[in-house]
């Protein structure tokens, strides 16, 4: 039996003028921090996954740039994704509904990964190693338990441990606004 939630309970947690909290004060502060991070280690002809996305608030910024040819925006949650169809018209976006945690998917070909809902996920791992070598990686997870989150992390280096194997970490930052969260930006090894 699956730990981490399924698409019902995103459904029902929150109405469309509730998720747009996601675009606003500190989880707005958190995402320009790895919209920075995604520009400085950023490849021309980028192709973007974006896993988990819970917002368009990253890809609105990154889309802002013409090196990104392709942007696929993931996320499991029809209000969301309605919202983002709105909001995002744009030919290089894509958006896609699959299950992180129970579909099948394939990551190869982008060049660029994105995911700041990774203590949402209990297949995070998996879906790293999916990734191309080489491939651009910013991801974050914050230091709160929660009933949506598998884990948590209680610093920076513990997000290292579980991570490091599969990453070459470049950029590690704490985000201490609120909750605090950690980002981490590398490569695929
Ligand atoms: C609540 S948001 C997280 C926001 C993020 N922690 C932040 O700080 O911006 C988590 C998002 O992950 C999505 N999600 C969770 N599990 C998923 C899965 N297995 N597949 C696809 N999307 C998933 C949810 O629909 C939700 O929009």
């Amino acid at each position: 039996m699956r730990q981490s939630k399924d698409k019902k309970f995103y459904q029902d947690l929150l109405d469309e003028e509730q998720l747009l909290r996601y675009y606003r004060g500190r989880f707005a502060v958190r995402n320009d921090i790895i919209v920075d991070h995604v520009l400085s280690l950023l490849p021309d002809d980028a192709s973007v996954i974006d896993l988990a996305a819970g917002s368009s608030y990253i890809a609105e910024a990154l889309l802002k740039d013409n090196r990104v040819k392709h942007y696929n925006w993931n996320d499991f949650n029809p209000k969301l994704q309605s919202l983002v169809s709105r909001r995002v018209k744009d030919d290089r976006m894509k958006i896609s509904s699959f299950d992180v945690d129970a579909d099948s998917y394939s990551l190869a070909g982008y060049n660029v990964f994105v995911c700041v809902s990774m203590e949402h996920l209990e297949r995070d791992c998996e879906a790293l190693k999916k990734l191309d070598s080489g491939c651009v990686v910013s991801i974050c997870s914050p230091d709160l338990e929660d009933p949506a989150h598998v884990r948590s992390f209680k610093s920076l280096a513990e997000m290292e441990d579980r991570y490091s194997s599969l990453l070459d970490i470049k950029i590690r930052q704490e985000h201490r606004d609120g909750v605090p969260k950690f980002i981490l930006s590398g490569y695929k090894r």
